[in-house]
């Protein structure tokens, strides 16, 4: 793996990220062979390697060097904040007083705004072997929200092949929080010409959020039943792809799940994706309450380490609350928000059987 490791980084850091600087990578491994990569902008999974028969294969998409990673609006690994996925036309209220925030998807506010957390370099905070902690301090003001953010991401991968992702934050003032991991799956392999929708889902939730032309969740929690949203029973993403209006309106799947609350917490499986091969399982856990499943609607020319991405060549799992939250408190008040004195606390585990 040292070979591919260097090649890697030497393709991060040919030429310097956001902020002028050449970007950090950090490489984890375990005891079974199973490798994994970030780097240090955007706290970004750059990298899965799955020591599979016939060597190791690279599971996740990613930007072939530093200059494509900064073009991409694909969020390509990156952990996304303030509030992942969206808001509608960047606004909510709190204790009275209306706040607007970066708009940057039409008249919304997607992943955070237009500098969001995916941009920023995340100070390397704690390092071992397994184990690897990112830090980033969110400026009250920045992007508009409101309120000191203190966030720690920490990645861990496990000698069972899971990599476990746990969010910490803290704030001084009340303010949206919603974060997330925006890996896209391939695990035919990144180069593979099996696509997402070859892939088989198994999702425990009996409800999704459909949504408006902008994807903006109008509120409703639909049952799956009957519907080309119940992955119930393990089945072919592509079995059924854009068969009805909700999916017509994202050009896929691109919604969130209500998980069932008996699996959100965080040991669970939330979901089980099957390669297209049966050859590699992935099984999620998490404590977040939604699952977003989106199938790569707008990956096209999106430029990949093997090739030029097209539009579902890799799925992502996205474990967050439900989109919008602060302008839903029909959804249960408080949900997506962050009281200073607590702690925001969420944690979800990719797990890989081969
Ligand atoms: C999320 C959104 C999608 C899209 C991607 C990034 O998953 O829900 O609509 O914006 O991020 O391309």
């Amino acid at each position: 793996m040292k070979a591919y490791f260097a090649q890697l980084e030497h393709a991060m850091t040919r030429t310097p990220s956001f902020d002028a600087k050449l970007a950090q990578c950090v490489h984890l491994m375990n005891t079974a062979g199973m490798s994994v990569s970030f780097m240090d902008i955007g706290a970004t999974w750059l990298s899965c390697t799955l020591p599979v028969k016939g060597g190791p294969r690279e599971v996740l998409l990613r930007a072939p060097d530093m200059a494509e990673q900064m073009k991409q609006t694909a969020y390509l690994g990156a952990i996304v904040g303030r509030f992942a996925n969206r808001i509608a036309r960047g606004k909510f209220a709190l204790d009275g007083q209306e706040y607007q925030v970066s708009v940057n998807n039409g008249e919304h506010s997607l992943h955070g705004g237009a500098q969001g957390f995916d941009k920023r370099c995340w100070e390397i905070a704690e390092r071992n072997a397994q184990r690897v902690v990112f830090r980033l301090f969110s400026p009250a003001g920045e992007q508009g929200y409101p309120g000191n953010l203190e966030v720690r991401v920490s990645y861990t991968l496990t000698d069972d092949n899971a990599m476990r992702i746990d969010y910490l934050a803290h704030t001084d003032r009340l303010c949206p929080v919603n974060l997330t991991n925006h890996a896209y799956f391939n695990l035919a392999g990144e180069g593979s010409e099996k696509t997402g929708l070859d892939h088989t889902l198994q999702l425990y939730a009996d409800h999704y959020l459909p949504t408006d032309d902008a994807l903006i969740p109008t509120g409703e929690l639909r049952s799956v039943l009957g519907t080309s949203f119940d992955f119930s029973r393990a089945r072919r993403i592509g079995t059924g792809f854009l068969s009805e209006p909700d999916q017509l309106t994202a050009g896929g799947y691109d919604h969130a799940f209500v998980l069932n609350p008996e699996v959100t917490d965080g040991v669970s499986d939330a979901a089980v994706l099957t390669a297209p091969q049966k050859d590699v399982v992935m099984r999620v856990a998490t404590t977040q309450p939604a699952l977003q499943l989106y199938t790569g609607n707008f990956l096209a020319g999106t430029a990949g380490v093997s090739r030029a991405y097209l539009s579902y060549d890799g799925v992502a799992l996205e474990a967050e609350c439900f989109p919008d939250t602060p302008n839903h408190p029909e959804w249960g008040a408080g949900a997506g928000m962050l009281l200073p004195g607590e702690s925001y606390r969420h944690q979800t585990v990719y797990r890989f059987e081969f």
